[in-house]
């Protein structure tokens, strides 16, 4: 029988949807302890899980030579120095988005986790289901062809009261706006598709809650392929939508309005001339299911473990995503396009935070 890994999550917000997704794959984790400084919410977490235990202490978990992985879930201003300490103390990291706040905190996490031989793996979930699959086999089959254009929407409902949770919407706490925390999924998806990017432009506003940080935002995207992409941002929107839309030579892309799984719904796959719906419709009978959304990510998590990788989200992505971040906040700031890659001689490297 496969190993079982051993995991901590630490913090009892989201760590509640983590701890399902462990449930869904519970013949290769177990959750050991749930960590938080709240008691109640801990120990509600811990208890709807029969293996699990409960400690409102990170050096506990840090400690426990049973625990093999330790699952980041806490504020986004924690992530570095627990993930660090995680990663000092030879545990696996997985950790939630953002996996850190400036790309030089990234890069140590980077040397960090080289040091300890220890991996550390950001949370991206909305990566794996049978939507993403089926594109990827488009694309690998040569149906997709040349990309030309993408469009993303990240509408979502923030009303006043998600700001009751006190580091939210601000700079100390969250650490960026809605570009850091809301339209991050969307971003790594459409990298995950159509690979690095290039340059971007951004318009940020902060125009539906009174908080510190952005809460709209459009931006213009040239990806190292050629593709544009344009990236509509609000938390200000009716509902909770998420849509993704690809126009390749041979085929459109288009998903549902999913806001928080958008890869594990039916998209439509359209052909354009002279690739044929047939030749589409082949390609989609043979993908088969994905396990969906956290499921899938820490089942890619296990087979990295297991030495059986390349589904899982890397360390060098999470860079990636804070990156983009960067260059979003350099060109609002500067009102015009900034290039990417960047360096270490960049003048936002230690934080974007004003
Ligand atoms: N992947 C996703 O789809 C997704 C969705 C929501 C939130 N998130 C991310 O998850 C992270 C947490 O967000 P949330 O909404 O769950 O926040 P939250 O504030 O609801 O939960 C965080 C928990 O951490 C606990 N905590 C704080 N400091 C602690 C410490 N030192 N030791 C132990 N526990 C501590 C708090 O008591 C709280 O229960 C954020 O980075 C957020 O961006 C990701």
């Amino acid at each position: 029988m496969a190993k079982r890994r051993s995991v901590a999550i630490v913090g009892a917000g989201i760590g509640e949807k983590h701890m399902k997704g462990y449930q869904a794959v519970a013949e290769r984790f177990c959750v050991r302890t749930v960590c938080d400084l709240d008691e109640a919410r801990g120990q509600a977490l811990a208890a709807t899980n029969p293996e699990t235990g409960f400690t409102t202490s990170l050096e506990d978990v840090l400690t426990d030579s049973q625990i093999e992985i330790v699952d980041i879930c806490l504020p986004p201003h924690l992530h570095f120095s627990a993930g660090a300490r995680a990663l000092e103390a030879r545990k696996h990291v997985i950790c939630e988005k953002p996996l850190a706040t400036s790309l030089r905190d990234a890069d140590q996490l980077i040397e960090i986790a080289k040091a300890s031989g220890r991996q550390l793996f950001p949370v991206f979930q909305y990566r794996y289901g049978k939507a993403m699959a089926a594109l990827q086999a488009l694309i690998d089959a040569g149906l997709a062809g040349v990309p030309y254009v993408a469009t993303l929407e990240t509408h979502w409902n923030r009303p006043v009261a998600y700001y009751d949770i006190g580091w939210r919407g601000t700079w100390a706490g969250e650490q960026g706006g809605a570009v850091l925390s809301h339209a991050i999924h969307v971003h790594d998806l459409v990298c995950r598709v159509l690979g690095p990017i290039a340059s971007v432009h951004a318009e940020l506003g902060i125009r539906v809650n009174a908080i510190e940080v952005d809460d709209c935002a459009a931006l213009a995207i040239r990806m190292e392929n050629g593709a544009l992409v344009t990236s509509s941002i609000t938390l200000g929107a009716s509902n909770d939508s998420t849509r993704l839309r690809f126009c390749f030579a041979g085929l459109t892309a288009e998903s549902d309005r999913n806001a928080y799984s958008p890869a594990t719904e039916e998209w439509t796959f359209e052909a354009r001339a002279p690739v044929s719906q047939a030749d589409i419709d082949a390609v989609l009978a043979a993908v088969p299911e994905f396990k969906p959304g956290f499921a899938g990510f820490f089942d890619a998590i296990a087979d990295a473990l297991d030495d059986r990788g390349g589904n899982e989200v890397t360390l060098l992505d999470g860079r990636r995503s804070l990156e983009f971040v960067t260059a979003i906040y350099a060109s609002a700031r500067g009102r015009g396009p900034v290039e990417l890659p960047l360096g270490a001689d960049h003048s936002l490297y230690d934080g974007w935070t004003p």
